[in-house]
């Protein structure tokens, strides 16, 4: 609603920033809290440029409980959308600790400053990869969150648990304020702002699909590396679900909406329901950039799966959200973005 404050966890980044930009436009007040760890805060400046509208940052670290509740004492919080987390899946595996301890014990600070200031509403930012390698290859919400194969996966299974259990809590007391609380399970975010002033900006080399190819487009790295071509898929190799981050983040909105008329926990998969193979990206990007994208095709990566996708009904049903932009929309968008900032944010 228009006026109302969101905190804004992680917002200088990547998914968070384009999130910015759609609460400013939908007249909410956005306060951010980053430690720009993976980020830069010129992100937030352009999306200040896009809406023409203002917003409070704070360069704090989510595991600062003096800086959080500074934040809650300061401001009249209505929601916390907890985009903060770190998100390598290698570096995960090398380093354990570090992605335990910001993303669980961040989220257990998050939640108790929260529950001290009676602020129980919160989206959180979970992902597909809390199914593990279920024996489908579309998943639905009522799939076993089990088996994530990572230290980043089982943060995120790990704190969907922790999640669950503040709003069973809450119902096992009668608590008069309960929580209400959205765990949206991205599939795999693409594609940046139209404008081309924000988009992801990865460090060092990116491990992701699209980053990669749009790198190789733009010249700065020579070829991708193709991971398997022998899986049981269309063309052989992976099949992921590609959603553009503008709908991705107004699935927030929508989820941002049904708060106030939930109470519990409530998990969505925020997808298009479709998948495209690697080569077919690839054949995206070569038409929509007019580049050629040298590739070869390699041993398959580690811990991969061959093909998964969303079943994104129950989003439709309960937040009357689904996907509006098409593959072309997010190469296009991905491309602008990369072309007008081969650099990134530097
Ligand atoms: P990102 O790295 O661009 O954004 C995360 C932001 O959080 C960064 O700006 C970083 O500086 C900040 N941050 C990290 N730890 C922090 C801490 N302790 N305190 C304060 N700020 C902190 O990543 P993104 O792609 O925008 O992802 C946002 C969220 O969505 C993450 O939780 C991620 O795990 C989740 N997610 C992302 C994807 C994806 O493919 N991008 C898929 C599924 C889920
Ligand atoms: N791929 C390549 N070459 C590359 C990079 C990726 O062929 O250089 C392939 C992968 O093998 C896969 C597809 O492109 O088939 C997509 O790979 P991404 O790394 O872009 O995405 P993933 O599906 O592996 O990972 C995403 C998120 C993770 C999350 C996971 C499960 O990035 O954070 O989905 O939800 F854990």
């Amino acid at each position: 609603m228009s006026g109302q404050k969101i905190l804004v966890t992680g917002g200088a980044g990547y998914i968070g920033s384009h999130a910015c930009v759609e609460l400013l436009q939908e007249n909410y007040d956005v306060i951010v809290i980053d430690n720009l760890s993976n980020s830069k805060s010129e992100s937030l400046t352009r999306v200040e440029k896009i809406t023409a509208k203002s917003l409070t940052f704070i360069q704090a670290d989510i595991r600062d409980k003096q800086a959080l509740s500074d934040i809650f004492t300061t401001h009249d919080i209505y929601a916390v959308m907890h985009f903060a987390g770190l998100k390598a899946v290698g570096e995960s595996c090398l380093q354990p600790i570090r992605y335990y301890q910001n993303n669980v014990y961040g989220t257990l600070v998050l939640t108790e400053v929260m529950e001290e200031f009676g602020v129980k509403k919160i989206i959180f930012s979970s992902s597909a990869t809390v199914y593990g390698e279920p024996d489908t290859v579309k998943y639905s919400e009522d799939l076993p969150v089990y088996g994530a194969t990572n230290p980043y996966g089982k943060s995120k299974a790990m704190i969907e648990e922790i999640l669950k259990d503040l709003a069973q809590a809450d119902t096992l007391s009668n608590a008069s304020n309960p929580w209400e609380i959205i765990l949206l399970r991205y599939f795999n975010p693409i594609g940046a702002h139209i404008s081309g002033l924000i988009g992801e900006d990865p460090n060092g080399i990116p491990n992701n699909l699209i980053p990669y190819v749009s790198q190789v487009a733009v010249g700065k790295l020579e070829q991708l590396s193709v991971f398997g071509g022998d899986y049981p898929t269309i063309d052989g190799t992976g099949v992921r679900d590609y959603i553009h981050v503008v709908d991705l983040v107004k699935g927030h909105l929508r989820a941002l909406d049904s708060l106030g008329s939930i109470s519990g926990c409530k998990a969505y998969n925020l997808g298009a329901g479709k998948g495209y193979s690697v080569l077919e990206i690839i054949a995206a990007f070569e038409r929509i950039t007019g580049q050629t994208i040298p590739y070869e095709i390699v041993d398959r990566r580690t811990g991969d799966i061959a093909e998964n996708y969303a079943d994104p009904s129950l989003a439709l049903r309960e937040l009357s959200w689904q996907t509006e932009k098409k593959l072309d929309d997010m190469v296009a968008d991905t491309w602008r973005w990369q072309s007008q900032n081969p650099n990134g944010y530097e």
